[in-house]
């Protein structure tokens, strides 16, 4: 596995073959940062991969798992020197988290919570966590402004509160 250099900040990308964690990727690559994609493929291909060298001639490092597996993400943590993490790991289907609140928050709180500890574990504290609106339920005001109070209508936006938490 590769370790990071001074010269290129090394970013975990949870996610990384999703929907915003692959646009993100693009991002980084052609900003010159060096980015590790972690992803089970649960809700995306590994097709995505070759779009991403084709769109940044580059290839970058990626490990197929999940981040529910501490073993794994300590082992990916010991052998690179991560400068951030970008959280995207996570299931987002609305109607299906609410039929099937415990398996939406396995996957997203518990994975939170490992990757967190993880983290901690390795003193990285430099984390971006893709949240939700829905946190906030119907607000009074919009814009809605990351002061005012959490009030989620659903499953959905409960497991989001409580996956902010340990962050
Ligand atoms: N797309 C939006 O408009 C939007 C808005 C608000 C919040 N979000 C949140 O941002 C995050 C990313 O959204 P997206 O639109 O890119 O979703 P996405 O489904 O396209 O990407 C999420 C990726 O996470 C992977 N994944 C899921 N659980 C995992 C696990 N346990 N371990 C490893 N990988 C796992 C999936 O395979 C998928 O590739 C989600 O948490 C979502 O709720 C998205």
């Amino acid at each position: 596995m590769a370790q990071s250099s001074e010269a290129l900040p090394m970013i975990l990308i949870t996610g990384g073959t999703g929907y915003i964690g692959s646009h993100t990727s693009v991002e980084l690559i052609n900003a010159g940062y060096s980015v590790v994609s972690l992803d089970n493929l649960y809700n995306s291909s590994r097709k995505v991969l070759d779009r991403l060298h084709q769109i940044t001639g580059q290839t970058l490092e990626f490990i197929e798992g999940d981040i529910r597996d501490r073993q794994l993400l300590t082992e990916l943590f010991r052998h690179h020197d991560f400068d951030a993490v970008m959280h995207f790991a996570g299931l987002k289907a609305v109607s299906e988290s609410c039929e099937n609140p415990l398996m939406y928050y396995d996957n997203n709180v518990t994975g939170t919570v490992n990757l967190c500890q993880t983290m901690a574990a390795h003193g990285l504290k430099n984390l971006v966590f893709s949240s939700s609106a829905a946190v906030y339920g119907n607000p009074e005001k919009l814009p809605i402004t990351e002061d005012m109070p959490l009030s989620a209508i659903n499953s959905y936006g409960r497991r989001y509160s409580a996956r902010s938490a340990p962050i």
